[in-house]
């Protein structure tokens, strides 16, 4: 839009111009001698000229962006004096849009941030080589007990340049990350979410939103601070990198805990029989996510009317992605939890339980799911699982090496 706008306001600003001379140099033009023909042309090619050249120098002067006066020189529109020096003097312009932010903390509002997230390219292919980043976004209270593992699991990345890492935790939490730590400055600022509230979901664009902010980050996947990698992050990245779809959990469930919770002010938007459920850990390529921080359909309806027992986390993505790209989610989240001891919350284990035949159950359970991948069955469902008490962070960087794949 940036570039489109000007250009195409600098169209029609032609176009009006064009249709005057055209007035003026009438079709029985043509029958004078040639040697009028010129400059009858002319006049009104040179009006054009001019008022084109100063209108794309008030565009230029006005924006005053980079990109637009790096343009100058070859339309020599005017005199390099008037032009403040641009602010990346002496880097490519292509720079401005291949660049991730300095730092991942910033003075944005919502409103800002939510906005600046929702530029994207029209052109889908890219000018350049660009290695996709895997953006791994932590909703979290504040304390990261299982960092440590999770620093293992980066380390196997051996190239910091295929991942990013993204930390809302509650406003004010103080963090202490050493320098070599993949967390080490990367807490976005936050606001209080809380379980199961429209915040909860606010949270979860704003991470989204800021991790948008890096060009090269490609998926976007929400984790908790009890999640936990099954395997090695070569693995994790190659399973989310050539997936067509997108792991967003969503289904039909008729009952009381499903449909039952539709609330008649989501129509016409969302009739009871497009209501969707599912876990709210998610996995989205970069197309979605944009379409989710940019969502004024969907979003402002469930902020409003989906109250308890409808729960924002669990219905909105699925609903709103299973209306709007069906053929691009895989309907399955690629986050294990154990909903096997029943109840409102799923288990958490503590560190007596992990050891080798629970890890070892733990990345054979996938086999039993019956999943597909890419419309193929696949051994493999799950790459993270939670919920992992603080206590097992021990047993698990013992067990790591030989049983994830990591550390
Ligand atoms: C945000 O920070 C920039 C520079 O860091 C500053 O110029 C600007 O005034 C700040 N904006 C607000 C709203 O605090
Ligand atoms: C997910 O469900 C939708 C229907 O909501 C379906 O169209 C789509 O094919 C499913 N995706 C996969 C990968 O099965
Ligand atoms: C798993 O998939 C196979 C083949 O598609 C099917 O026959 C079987 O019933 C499925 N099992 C479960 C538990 O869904």
């Amino acid at each position: 839009m940036l570039i489109g706008m000007p250009q195409g306001a600098a169209a029609t600003a032609v176009d009006s111009n064009g249709k005057d001379g055209g007035g003026g140099a009438n079709p029985t033009s043509t029958a004078r001698p040639a040697a009028a023909l010129p400059l009858k042309l002319l006049r009104p090619l040179l009006l054009l000229a001019v008022l084109g050249t100063g209108f794309l120098a008030v565009v230029v002067l006005f924006l005053g962006g980079p990109t637009y006066s790096a343009m100058l020189p070859r339309l020599s529109l005017a005199p390099d004096a008037v032009l403040p020096a641009p602010a990346s003097a002496g880097k490519a312009p292509l720079d401005r849009w291949k660049r991730a932010p300095a730092s991942a903390w910033h003075n944005m509002t919502d409103e800002e941030l939510l906005w600046a997230a929702s530029w994207r390219p029209s052109v889908r292919r890219y000018p350049y080589r660009r290695t996709p980043k895997v953006a791994f976004m932590f909703l979290t209270r504040g304390p990261l007990p299982l960092a440590p593992l999770w620093d293992r699991f980066f380390a196997g990345a051996g190239d910091a340049a295929l991942f990013s890492v993204y930390v809302h935790a509650t406003p004010g939490y103080r963090h202490d990350f050493p320098p070599a730590s993949a967390f080490h400055r990367r807490f976005v600022p936050s606001q209080v979410a809380e379980w199961g509230k429209a915040s909860m979901l606010d949270a979860e664009r704003r991470l989204l939103a800021n991790a948008l902010l890096d060009p090269a980050n490609e998926l976007f996947v929400l984790l908790s601070e009890s999640c936990i990698p099954l395997y090695g992050f070569p693995a994790v990245y190659s399973y989310l990198t050539r997936s067509r779809a997108s792991f967003v959990g969503a289904f039909d469930d008729p009952g009381p805990a499903g449909r039952g919770r539709y609330r008649a002010g989501l129509a016409p938007e969302v009739r009871r029989e497009q209501f969707r459920k599912g876990a709210q850990w998610f996995e989205l390529d970069r197309e979605l996510a944009v379409d989710v921080v940019a969502d004024e359909r969907y979003y402002p309806k469930f902020r409003e009317h989906c109250r308890p027992p409808c729960y924002v986390d669990e219905h909105y993505l699925p609903t709103a992605l299973s209306i709007e790209a069906p053929a691009r989610i895989a309907n399955r989240s690629v986050t294990w939890v154990d909903w096997s001891r029943g109840g409102a919350h799923p288990a958490t284990f503590a560190g007596k339980d992990v050891d080798e035949a629970f890890l070892k159950r733990l990345t054979a359970a996938p086999a039993k799911q019956n999943c597909t991948y890419n419309g193929q069955p696949s051994e493999v469902c799950f790459l993270f699982a939670r919920k992992f008490a603080p206590s097992t962070l021990r047993p698990l960087l013992r067990l790591a090496p030989k049983l994830l794949g990591y550390g």
